[in-house]
């Protein structure tokens, strides 16, 4: 697989994906840590003389009322911002003004595109040029450029024009310095990870999670549960769950994975309950069954102070989905503890992916002390259910 760096870069019209799909709301960025997570690549890119062309998507476009509010324009200001340096923002995705612009474009210089997905509304119709991965689209886009890289992570599960379609009609495409590190850790944990290996898995459901659940299983020392599906798991041993979320389709499932995991899987042994999912209602902790009338919304300390012992010998955990209602001051201290008991193993690799676990430790400013905070969501997820992620598939076979 090539990188970046075997790249000859001096002169060329570098195309480079990039997940730079942040949120937005009119048109002002949340959280710009996918476009930070770049950095990296863009600025060796263009330090040895190549003619960066950035393509990435942002959300999803279905209708043309879709696309003024999902711009590119707000994300190359910020990467102007980031830069200390202009950048070229072209708002369109194919065609002369484009073709100009990059016929321009100097050496070192930088140019966005708008957004991908543009292209997968054509005339107020859904069209999926983009995300359908339209073999006209990818080779036209792929004609723009000399050589390819792609340092979008965050869209590797995606099989569409801009990361699949440029590869196969580009004689080189490379990883990005994102990209190579997300397959170092994520993979390298999936793959090949050193022993004690502890996984931890939270977040509200059952279902999204059970892929992971399963792969992560047949790989790690120990699975710690926490979050809301720990309810779905309580339920299956028959403890009493109040009006704690369940997936009641699940719960058989789980009785599955329990007898097949057996003391492999940690579940939680108290929890933080309340009336209300609300943080003005007053909470308390119990242990195991949660009374009638109450849900749980985080971790006890018991539970907490059981997480650390199976912790604390692990050399590598992954980490995906809070604790609790981390969102909520009230339950949030169960993925704060946890998140900083993490950063306390010098001896560990701590990897976090997956959308919610990534803004939690961002939250709850613990993610420094960790040693990989994933930029993917989805690819993450599917990263760890040991899916072949068509994006790095994609550039593997070059
Ligand atoms: C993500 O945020 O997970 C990626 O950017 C992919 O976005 P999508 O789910 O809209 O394809």
């Amino acid at each position: 697989k090539l990188t970046v760096e075997d790249l000859q870069l001096e002169g060329k019209k570098v195309l480079m994906r990039v997940d730079f799909n942040v949120p937005i709301k009119d048109g002002v960025i949340g959280n710009d840590n996918r476009i930070v997570a770049a950095l990296p690549t863009i600025k060796y890119v263009i330090e040895h003389g190549g003619r960066a062309i950035l393509l990435s998507h942002l959300g999803r476009v279905k209708k043309e009322e879709d696309k003024p509010g999902l711009s590119m324009r707000p994300v190359a200001e910020r990467l102007s911002n980031l830069l200390n340096k202009p950048v070229t923002f072209v708002p369109t995705t194919e065609g002369k003004q484009l073709e100009d612009a990059i016929a321009k474009l100097q050496n070192g210089q930088v140019l966005v595109m708008e957004n991908t997905r543009y292209e997968d509304v054509e005339d107020g119709e859904y069209v999926k040029r983009e995300s359908g991965n339209d073999p006209e689209l990818g080779k036209y886009w792929a004609s723009l450029g000399d050589v390819f890289v792609n340092d979008a992570f965050g869209t590797a599960h995606r099989a569409h024009a801009s990361n699949v379609g440029i590869s196969a009609n580009m004689e080189q495409a490379a990883a990005g310095f994102l990209m190579e590190k997300e397959i170092k850790f994520i993979g390298g944990a999936v793959d090949n990870p050193a022993h004690p290996f502890v996984a931890i898995l939270g977040g509200a459901k059952v279902s999204d999670k059970i892929g992971v659940i399963d792969n992560l299983l047949g790989k790690a020392d120990k699975v710690i549960i926490g979050g809301g599906m720990t309810y779905t798991f309580y339920a299956a041993k028959g403890i009493k769950i109040g009006n704690s979320l369940v997936e009641e389709d699940k719960i058989d499932l789980a009785k599955e994975i329990i007898e097949k995991a057996g003391d492999k899987l940690v579940l939680p042994v108290d929890s933080v309950v309340a009336e209300k999912f609300s943080n003005d209602v007053e909470s308390k902790v119990v242990e195991n069954d949660i009374p009638d009338g109450y849900m749980a919304l985080d971790i006890g300390p018991k539970s907490v102070e059981l997480f650390k012992n199976v912790l604390q010998d692990a050399k590598t955990v992954v980490w995906n989905g809070p604790m609790g209602v981390f969102e909520m001051s009230n339950y949030a201290e169960g993925t704060l503890e946890i998140g900083k008991f993490l950063g306390t193993l010098s001896d560990a690799t701590t990897i976090v992916g997956g959308g919610d676990s990534t803004a939690a430790v961002q939250q709850l400013g613990v993610a420094d002390s960790l040693t990989h905070i994933s930029t993917g969501g989805g690819a993450s997820l599917e990263y760890l259910e040991g899916k072949t992620l068509p994006g790095i598939a994609a550039i593997s076979e070059k």
